[in-house]
């Protein structure tokens, strides 16, 4: 069915909007007590997080369940079971929503599936042991508008994720989903979309945060009959989860951001480029391609304009650097999946020579927002330089691990204490790591910096793409910075010298660091080697892989001078530097560390209190996990 009409744009959001109305009511206003069956509204719905983390606790599973209980109690008729994308909140997935009373359902499991229709659904009871319940009141909250992981947030590129149907355009057009691009088609010149985009301040969610308005404007000004429209979804950073979360929850976003930069550059083809990695959102993604064809928003003469445009989908096999856009459209044309020099830009001469935007996902889900509520309104939103939200996959030693929405300006506290839930197990904060594996580790002191592209960058760290990993006491720093180094130095393509050989180098000298036999004169070889290979590599990965360390070196000296001065690791990380020792106070000489002692480091007759060989021990920790009587320490 071809929609070749804004009036039949319209006809369908008119068929579906009854249904999506009671979605976005009850996420306004909760109906207080009223819930089940006989509430008497139109529908019931059951949203299930069909996201790749909810997935992987069985979601898929718990949505089959419940078509299979509605269908054997002949309601089908009264409720929709809905699968959508990430609601956010992944620390307590698999989750279940009910509309209308909006009644949020945590840690769900397939087997409560029979219970919540009979309680909720037929008697209209809430299930309070599937309930959240607040950490700090102990009182359980049923609707996720009063839960303290949502207040602060707002939703803008995640706006319909854990919303909509992501299979159904429907529910993406009743959202008023492909109105932006049907006005702006028929009504408006191509610049104009640039021209919103421009006084937007939007700016790239992929790392660079370069104004997203210039780049199309750039490669708009191009003299090319053929240009390209790419779409980054590459997203590599370990632990990060927001591109494929929207590409999972609102595929639709990103086929109609596409088309409006294809229309504002004068592009008409498009290429979403993703790792191999994300089955689900690339299914996703075909599934709504495919279903933008048949409505003919994508193809040729898109709603009977002169515009054609059409998107096809490339995959990447996993290397961090071909995110980095030159080595993207290398890897893309079938080269090595290297970087090369900038200028030119790729708006300029990318994709096969020809002018190409390449964007991120988060930032093309921004873009259909913008033109429809308008630049000024999201302008209004967010810092003096940093405008809008920004999403982060906030994850490590947090309460609340998940998929998070801020504006921009929002404190680093406010995201890790209020929304994040605090540290877990009530251990001490430590750090916070910004930016992925190239951006720093921020402390205490930096709590209270408003999150944005300047304020980040000025406190030694960056945005990222938007990775946020919080640590603990028991986080050694120097091992920190020696994991991301360990990932730059695996991911380095080994095209420039500084990256290839100069990361090997600063690697080599944390490992010296953390087996115990680094000096002081190796802290000093490790911030100027960090600061030449910022200043001499390639590309953005080589740029930026000092920064861990560096960054660790700036805020966390004392832990670093501990390691080689003292021998000693304070968060018990580093296993060189470890000593174990028996207390002959507590040994009772059962013998069972010794029986357990893989090196047979461990000596003693029974009875009688054993001792450790230290030049044999291999600091495994058997012993102290073995000990039942707490006679062994570490330190
Ligand atoms: C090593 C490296 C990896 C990158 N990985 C990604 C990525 O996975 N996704 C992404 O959008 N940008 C990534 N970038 C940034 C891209 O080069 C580019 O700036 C971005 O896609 C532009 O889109 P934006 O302006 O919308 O942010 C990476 C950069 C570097 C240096």
């Amino acid at each position: 069915m071809k929609v070749l009409s804004i009036k039949a744009l319209e006809a369908i959001k008119n068929k579906a909007e009854s249904t999506l109305l009671l979605r976005e009511q009850s996420n306004r206003e909760t109906a207080e007590c009223s819930c089940g069956l006989n509430t008497g509204t139109s529908k019931l719905q059951i949203l299930i997080c069909g996201g790749t983390g909810c997935k992987a606790s069985s979601s898929q599973l718990i949505a089959e369940n419940f078509k299979k209980v509605i269908a054997e109690k002949n309601m089908t008729a009264q409720v929709d079971v809905i699968i959508t994308g990430c609601f956010g909140f992944c620390e307590k997935g698999p989750i279940v929503k009910i509309i209308p009373d909006n009644t949020f359902y945590v840690q769900v499991t397939p087997q409560d599936v029979d219970e919540i229709v009979g309680e909720h659904i037929i008697n209209g009871k809430k299930l309070e042991r599937l309930l959240y319940v607040d950490p700090n009141t102990e009182h359980t909250v049923s609707d996720s508008k009063h839960m303290a992981f949502y207040k602060k947030q707002v939703r803008i590129a995640l706006q319909n994720c854990g919303f909509i149907d992501p299979e159904n355009i429907d529910e993406y057009i009743a959202r008023g989903g492909y109105f932006p691009l049907a006005n702006y088609l028929l009504s408006k010149k191509p610049e104009q979309v640039t021209e919103v985009i421009k006084q937007s301040g939007l700016r790239g969610r992929g790392g660079g945060g370069f104004p997203t308005g210039l780049k199309w404007e750039l490669a708009a000004r191009q003299a090319s009959e053929t240009k390209f429209v790419v779409c980054n979804a590459d997203e590599g950073d370990p632990g990060a989860f927001m591109d494929r979360s929207i590409m999972e929850g609102d595929p639709h976003s990103i086929i109609e951001a596409m088309a409006l930069c294809g229309y504002a550059i004068g592009a008409s083809k498009g290429l979403v480029y993703i790792r191999a990695e994300y089955p689900l959102a690339i299914q996703r993604l075909k599934v709504a391609i495919d279903q933008a064809r048949t409505y003919g928003l994508l193809g040729e003469r898109i709603l009977e304009t002169e515009f054609d445009f059409d998107i096809e989908i490339r995959y990447g096999a996993g290397a961090f650097v071909c995110g980095e856009e030159t080595a993207l459209i290398h890897s893309m044309e079938g080269k090595r999946g290297e970087p090369t020099l900038k200028p030119p830009f790729p708006a300029e001469q990318g994709y096969l020579g020809q002018p190409t935007t390449v964007n991120n996902v988060e930032t093309l889900a921004n873009v259909p927002v913008i033109m429809e509520k308008g630049a000024d309104w999201f302008a209004s939103i967010g810092t003096p330089k940093s405008k809008g939200t920004k999403v982060f996959a906030l994850a490590g030693k947090i309460n609340n691990v998940g998929l998070i929405e801020v504006p921009m300006g929002t404190t680093l506290r406010e995201v890790i204490y209020e929304i994040g839930g605090g540290i877990k197990n009530g251990k001490k904060f430590k750090a916070v790591q910004t930016g992925g594996p190239s951006g720093g580790c921020l402390t205490e002191k930096h709590l209270d910096t408003p999150i944005d592209f300047d304020n980040l960058l000025a406190v030694g760290s960056m945005m990222g793409s938007g990775g946020m990993i919080v640590m603990d006491e028991d986080d050694c720093m120097v091992s920190v910075s020696r994991f991301y180094l360990d990932f730059t130095v695996e991911e380095s393509c080994g095209k420039c010298t500084p990256c290839r050989i100069g990361n090997k180098r600063l690697l080599e000298l944390l490992n010296k660091i953390t087996d115990g036999r680094g000096t002081e004169k190796d802290l000093e070889a490790l911030s100027t080697l960090g600061r030449v290979i910022k200043d001499t590599a390639l590309c953005g990965l080589g740029q930026t892989s000092p920064n861990p360390v560096l960054s660790t070196l700036d805020n966390f000296y004392d832990e670093y001078l501990e390691h080689v001065h003292d021998k000693v690791c304070r968060a018990k990380q580093c296993k060189a530097l470890l000593t174990y020792t028996i207390n002959p106070e507590l040994c009772i000489g059962c013998h069972l560390c010794a029986k357990h002692c893989p090196a047979d480091a461990i000596v003693g007759t029974v009875r009688k209190p054993h001792t450790i060989i230290p030049d044999k021990c291999i600091k495994c920790g058997m012993c102290m996990a073995r000990c039942k009587f707490n006679a062994i320490s570490v330190c």
